[in-house]
């Protein structure tokens, strides 16, 4: 037997027994003639204890050792002297008795622990052993204990787990592919899926009623701290179900896990419009830990000679509780933060509404105290509250507002890592206009079925068409998405008329699908989680890298496997993929 206990689990109450270890050496430490190791494994870290006087040779033995060598130990448990409250096993030491080396380590080219003197780049090309570290293993246990919860879940409420196929066409959730030659049919291609969106559709038509699969998926689009090249959805369908069952379902499934793993209970998740949610926070990602809503006060500056607001589609305004004392250096601090080409706006108005009841603004020079008073009354504001206004384009200065309430939210403390904060949003627009190419897009996808009132409207007004399709946000992250699906194959072809397909092309890229539709296509609708994001906020974690064993970096790059990487001429020759030689001019 290699071990009888992990490094994680004796205690005071084991004192005296005999006990085989292995694991990692963590750290060596020298005291006197004694020696103290820290072996590691996956559970825990228990501390070795050698005696020169007791055993010179074992205690020579353990000099010798070095970080990240492969142990295995015999000896007797025993209370320490000083304990380490620290860690659970703190309480006890082994007094070793027997050693054997099962494997020594070159040294590490960074320290393993949970502060690393390691550098991102470097920690990434020894991601094996960046993944030894208890901060980076802890966030994939948590992975792991969200997927296993979640099939629990699924399972329970009679959903099946079915694998859909890897190597397929383009699937139209408007990325790019990823695009794999096929040897056996030279010129073509397969399209790696961006979501099992068709199959999991088709698996309705088949009667499968509730399907679900933690899958992955792959889109080829610029990284940012939420995005991977290849990430995980936790994707399901539903036969026989409206907007309000795939919600409550789902709803059901997040409250499990903040159950089952945060010990958390979540009260009933609110529900708000698109259309709410852009004139409220300017954002369909609504961080609602903290209220600071939008008001509009467009009215209220009309017809004084600001030109800035006359001019303005949109004049919105955020109060920032308590922010009157703001000084002037972080009043300017917050108009170079919307000064920045990111965000855009060309600069920021306050209004202060003191303790004293007195009132001061930078637009002073425009509007007496009354009309400014007006303004402080329609936002709610107190006195001892700072306005912060920024006017324009309405869609433009909603964006740019949000982005303040965020910073805001962050500079006062109000987006704790801890409170949880879910919500619906709804009733998405069904289109978005590209106005450049003068054409309409599906906004979820082609597939999304438009509320039945909204119907009429395809034709004579389409932008304004709204559509079954919700999105779960946690803390202001996108965490899901999904939608009711069109399963009347003459509604779908109207849809693609608007999306401005020709029947051949819609028949081309999605025959199949209407095809299918033609057999007995039950009312289904479903919703995908990135399984990926979830775990990010349950781990407390800005970014997703994290949450993932072995994941790209920013240039979309494995850097430990150096992939992607060129193929031989003859692997292209295979595939009959010919490199032209460069054109010269
Ligand atoms: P959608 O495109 O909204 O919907 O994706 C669902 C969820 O997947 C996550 N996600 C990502 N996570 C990490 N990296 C990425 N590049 C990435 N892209 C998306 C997000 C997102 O909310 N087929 C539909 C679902 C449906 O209609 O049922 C779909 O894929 O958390």
């Amino acid at each position: 037997m290699y071990r009888t206990n992990t490094c994680g689990e004796l205690r005071l109450a084991d004192a005296n027994r005999e006990v085989t270890l292995a694991g990692w050496v963590s750290k060596i430490r020298r005291m006197g003639g004694m020696t103290f190791i820290d072996l590691r494994d996956r559970y825990g870290i228990t501390q070795l204890s050698f005696n020169q006087e007791v055993n010179h040779d074992l205690c020579e033995q353990a000099n010798k050792l070095g970080r990240e060598w492969v142990i295995q130990v015999t000896g007797r448990v025993m209370e320490r002297s000083s304990k380490n409250s620290n860690i659970p096993t703190g309480d006890i030491e082994i007094i070793v008795s027997e050693l054997n080396v099962l494997n020594s380590s070159k040294t590490p080219p960074f320290t393993i622990e949970t502060e690393t003197d390691g550098g991102d780049e470097l920690r990434m090309k020894y991601r094996y052993l960046d993944l030894r570290r208890n901060v980076v293993r802890k966030n994939l246990e948590l992975r792991h204990r969200m997927a296993f919860e979640t099939r629990s879940y699924l399972n329970e409420k009679n959903f099946m787990e079915v694998e859909t196929p890897v190597l397929i066409g383009s699937t139209p959730e408007g990325a790019r592919d990823f695009v794999v030659p096929s040897r056996m049919n030279q010129g073509e291609f397969y399209a790696l899926p961006q979501s099992p969106q068709l199959f999991k559709q088709l698996l309705m038509v088949s009667g499968f009623d509730r399907y679900f699969q933690i899958v992955k998926c792959f889109r080829d689009e610029d990284l940012r701290a939420d995005r991977q090249p290849e990430f995980t959805q936790i994707d399901c369908e539903m036969s026989f179900v409206d907007q309000n069952d795939v919600l409550n379902l789902f709803e059901g499934l997040t409250k499990h896990l903040f159950k089952t793993i945060k010990g958390v209970d979540i009260p009933d998740f609110p529900r708000i419009s698109y259309a709410d949610a852009m004139k409220f926070y300017g954002s369909d990602k609504p961080d609602t830990r903290f209220e600071m809503r939008f008001t509009e006060i467009k009215e209220l500056t009309a017809g004084v000679g600001f030109g800035i607001f006359d001019s303005s589609e949109y004049v919105g305004a955020i109060c920032a509780e308590g922010c009157a004392s703001y000084t002037r250096k972080q009043v300017d601090e917050l108009t170079d933060f919307v000064k920045r080409p990111q965000i855009g706006a060309l600069g920021l108005i306050y209004v202060r509404y003191n303790e004293d009841g007195s009132i001061k603004s930078s637009v002073d020079k425009f509007y007496n105290e009354e009309i400014l008073k007006k303004w402080l009354v329609k936002c709610n504001a107190k006195p001892g509250d700072l306005l912060l206004v920024l006017a324009g384009e309405t869609e433009k200065t909603q964006k740019q507002l949000n982005e303040l309430r965020l910073e805001m939210g962050t500079r006062l403390g109000l987006r704790d890592k801890e409170n949880y904060k879910c919500l619906w949003v709804v009733d998405f627009p069904l289109l978005e206009k590209d106005e450049e190419l003068g054409r309409f897009f599906a906004k979820h996808h082609p597939f999304t079925s438009p509320k039945a009132e909204d119907i009429a409207l395809l034709d004579s007004d389409a932008g304004a068409v709204r559509a079954n399709a919700y999105d779960l946000v946690i803390n202001g992250v996108e965490i899901g998405g999904g939608s009711i699906r069109i399963h009347d194959s003459s509604l779908q072809k109207k849809m693609f008329t608007v999306l401005g397909f020709t029947d051949e092309q819609a028949e081309a890229q999605f025959g199949f699908l209407m095809k299918a539709f033609q057999y007995g296509a039950p009312p289904h609708g479903g919703i995908a989680f990135g399984l990926d994001r979830f775990v990010s906020i349950f781990a407390g974690l800005d970014s997703i890298r994290d949450t993932i064993a072995f994941p790209k970096n920013t240039a979309g790059r494995d850097v430990m496997i150096d992939a992607p990487s060129t193929v031989t001429i003859e692997q292209l020759d295979e595939l009959g993929i010919m490199l032209k030689p460069a054109e010269s001019n």
